[in-house]
């Protein structure tokens, strides 16, 4: 792999411990793949945020880096375990709380923006079309490849953080216009809500694991349909971009790799609801997977207003997102009907098992998704509206034992 001067300096150690670190992450990255070259980068995103899924280890490792590497463009953050300011609302032990600001003094201490959101896009951290970047977090990556037209390859949150520190990534995947063409075509119906776009991208994820689909069919897609569909579409298996035509920006430049065809009906889709239909009593309802934009949280406002939710309901967002809710009286409707509003994190990567939840209802098909097969739970996946349904109603959907699980596939 071509390395320039000043890289050759980074790898043998001569601008630090950190810029070595990040050079020879890099480097072996870039040799895996074939890389020829490194380019530079407009900005990074950094998962691996939890001190859940950090621990010592890791935190170790951060803080050798740390020691003298800052990052040297734009870099933003993934969601921790808890609400930084409001952790004792969660309920989350204070020894957790202690680790996880010693996480996030760390990053910060490297230069990184502690926006603790998976919707960088949402909080300042805004590609062009065409911009090459590093960002890990699979619902962030793919919205960015698709929805925005940047370029970044699925990272994890180390190779994120060794890019932010080096200001470059391997030239490989899909930095390279030719792989972001679609290789499968997936005929669909106009799906008619955000629930519908979610359930899409659990099954077309599974039916094209790391393919490039280009959907038709969808005539017009919210920005935030487009983030449910991608954050389930990277969730069950490896897409790490989708074209929809007529409406995502590379859609249409290219249809030459498209080697399968697939028609998906509307029973096709409901039937992945379906999958998801736990009847014990939700501990806990959660909208904002990925993290709410203000439009969803005004949207969400406005179908809890007069009323008062009778079972935990959460509400993840940036805290840019809710200063913004702040100063619109968004926050304040939300709350005086009995909702919670979390920054920084969500149930995914909080400690959510050890808070006592067992059953959860959610409208995300990704938060479904994780819930549980990675934190094992029962899971009802429904609508926005039927959440907050659900919300409202002190009835369970059915009574049933309320240690019941559903097994994970
Ligand atoms: Fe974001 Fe957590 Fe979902 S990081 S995409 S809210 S799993």
């Amino acid at each position: 792999m071509y390395l320039s001067k000043d890289e050759e300096r980074m790898l043998v150690g001569e601008l630090g411990y950190a810029a070595q670190k990040a050079m020879e992450i890099l480097v072996a990255l870039g040799k895996i793949y074939d890389a020829e070259r490194l380019i530079p980068i407009k900005s990074a995103h950094v998962s691996g945020v939890s001190y859940a899924n950090v621990g010592e280890d890791g935190l170790e490792f951060l803080e050798g880096l740390a020691s003298d590497g800052r990052v040297v463009v734009k870099t933003t953050l993934n969601p921790a375990g808890m609400d930084l300011e409001r952790w004792q609302l969660m309920n989350v032990s204070r020894e957790f709380a202690e680790n996880q600001l010693r996480v996030i003094k760390v990053y910060k201490r490297m230069g990184i923006e502690v926006t603790c959101t998976c919707t960088p896009y949402l909080v300042g951290n805004e590609p062009r079309t065409g911009d090459h970047v590093a960002w890990s977090e699979s619902s962030a990556v793919i919205y960015a490849n698709s929805v925005i037209g940047a370029r970044t390859n699925r990272e994890s949150g180390i190779s994120a953080l060794a890019a932010a520190i080096a200001g470059r990534t391997p030239f490989y995947g899909l930095h390279v216009e030719e792989n972001r063409q679609p290789t499968v075509e997936v005929r669909v119906p106009q799906p008619k809500e955000e629930l519908e776009f979610a359930c899409l991208g659990i099954l077309v994820g599974r039916l094209v694991g790391d393919g490039i689909p280009l959907f038709k069919g969808i005539s017009h897609a919210e920005p935030d349909e487009l983030k449910a569909l991608g954050a389930a579409l990277a969730s069950v298996g490896g897409v790490p971009m989708f074209h929809v035509e007529g409406i995502t920006p590379e859609a249409g430049r290219y249809t030459g790799k498209i080697t399968d065809r697939i028609t998906i009906t509307e029973s096709d889709i409901m039937g992945v609801k379906e999958e998801y239909a736990c009847e014990a009593y939700p501990d806990l309802i959660f909208l904002g997977c990925p993290h709410l934009s203000l439009a969803e949280m005004e949207r969400i406002a406005s179908a809890l207003a007069g009323k008062k939710v009778k079972k935990n309901l959460w509400l993840c967002c940036s805290r840019r997102v809710k200063l913004e809710a702040d100063r619109l009286g968004i926050t304040q409707a939300i709350e005086a009907a009995g909702g919670t509003i979390l920054c920084d994190t969500c149930p995914i990567v909080a400690p959510i098992r050890d808070l006592g939840v067992k059953a959860v209802a959610t409208n995300s098909a990704k938060g479904a998704w994780y819930s549980r097969n990675l934190n094992n739970l029962c899971v009802k996946l429904m609508s926005t509206e039927e959440c907050i349904r659900e919300a409202h109603s002190s009835i369970p959907y059915q009574t049933e034992s309320y240690f019941y699980y559903e097994s994970t596939p």
